[in-house]
């Protein structure tokens, strides 16, 4: 069992969104991209207290860091994911008066471009995201990524750039904040707020079951070890690891690796009888969002089973 779902019993702000599924918003909901070890956050959630505010942070420590320092707070989600690819997954259009994004890691190597908040695919999603009128705010401590994310996204379609401050007077700031700016050095705050609706495609979905119309083996299973398989240039990948039975031999568990867009998950394939046959699923104690490459997944286990 993972850390945090360890801790969710006591940490009831962590939460696990559902495959296809979008999470619940109210009139001011809002959202904090990567937020490290919650400072802000939770401070912020404190004196916003009819906001409903969601954090997305990737790192699972942060995330358990941020859940201790909320405790009591009631209008506080977090929520351990990527949010460049599941930004867009998660909440429908239209939904969010306000997204926050400080001391982003401005990825200033040229491979790692796709990441920046600046990548098209992830600009389109923030766009999508947002009410009209709602603002994308981002503070960051590097005036090159400040500049380009300032040109970037001030040139979408649906996003107007509306202010460039340097060294703006906060109401919450952090210790690592703080102390750069004792040190004397800047740190920039670029706005923009969203002018039309705007739309994106979304890639999860609901649910998925294959059936095969043979029996399945502890043998054909343990096959797959090591298989893998890629599709969309590369986009979509998977790979089949180690495999689990109940004591009847009649159940089966196939771990399973995808990435979509570098988006990695970690699952298990259940197999199970049915009429005849066996239904191929996501176990239920995956949480795994079905992306192309899950499903791509899915579809080669019962390709090669049956
Ligand atoms: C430099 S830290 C800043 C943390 C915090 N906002 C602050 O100001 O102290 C950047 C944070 O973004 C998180 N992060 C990086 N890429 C992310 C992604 N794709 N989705 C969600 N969080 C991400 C990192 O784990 C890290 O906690």
């Amino acid at each position: 069992m993972d850390i945090l779902r360890q801790a969710r019993p006591q940490y009831k702000v962590i939460i696990y969104p559902e495959s296809g599924h979008f999470l619940p918003v109210q009139e001011k909901t809002e959202l904090e991209i990567g937020f490290g070890n919650g400072e802000f956050t939770v401070q912020y959630a404190g004196k916003n207290p009819d906001v409903l505010l969601y954090g997305v942070e990737i790192s699972q420590a942060c995330v358990l860091r941020c859940a201790r320092r909320a405790y009591g707070l009631s209008n506080l989600r977090l929520i351990n994911t990527d949010a460049r690819f599941m930004l867009r997954e998660l909440f429908p259009d239209e939904s969010l008066r306000k997204i926050i994004m400080q001391f982003p890691c401005p990825w200033s190597k040229n491979a790692d471009a796709h990441k920046r908040v600046t990548a098209k695919d992830f600009s389109d999603g923030l766009a999508a995201v947002l009410k009209v009128n709602g603002i994308f705010e981002m503070v960051s401590d590097d005036e090159p990524y400040a500049n380009e994310v300032w040109k970037v996204l001030g040139g979408h379609e649906a996003l107007r750039a509306e202010d460039f401050e340097v060294n703006p007077k906060r109401e919450i700031t952090t210790k690592y904040e703080r102390k750069w700016l004792e040190e004397g050095r800047n740190i920039y705050r670029v706005t923009f707020r969203k002018t039309k609706a705007f739309t994106v495609s979304r890639r999860t979905s609901e649910e998925m079951h294959i059936k095969i119309n043979r029996a399945v083996t502890a043998e054909d299973i343990e096959a797959l070890r090591n298989v893998e398989g890629k599709k969309d240039n590369g986009k979509s990948f998977w790979k089949f690891g180690r495999s689990f039975t109940d004591g009847d031999r009649n159940i089966f568990l196939l771990e399973t690796l995808t990435s979509d867009e570098e988006f990695e998950q970690k699952f298990y394939i259940h197999a199970a009888p049915k009429e005849e046959g066996f239904l191929l699923r996501l176990d239920k104690t995956a949480d795994a969002f079905l992306t192309p490459a899950v499903r791509a997944a899915l579809s080669d286990a019962a390709e090669r089973l049956s």
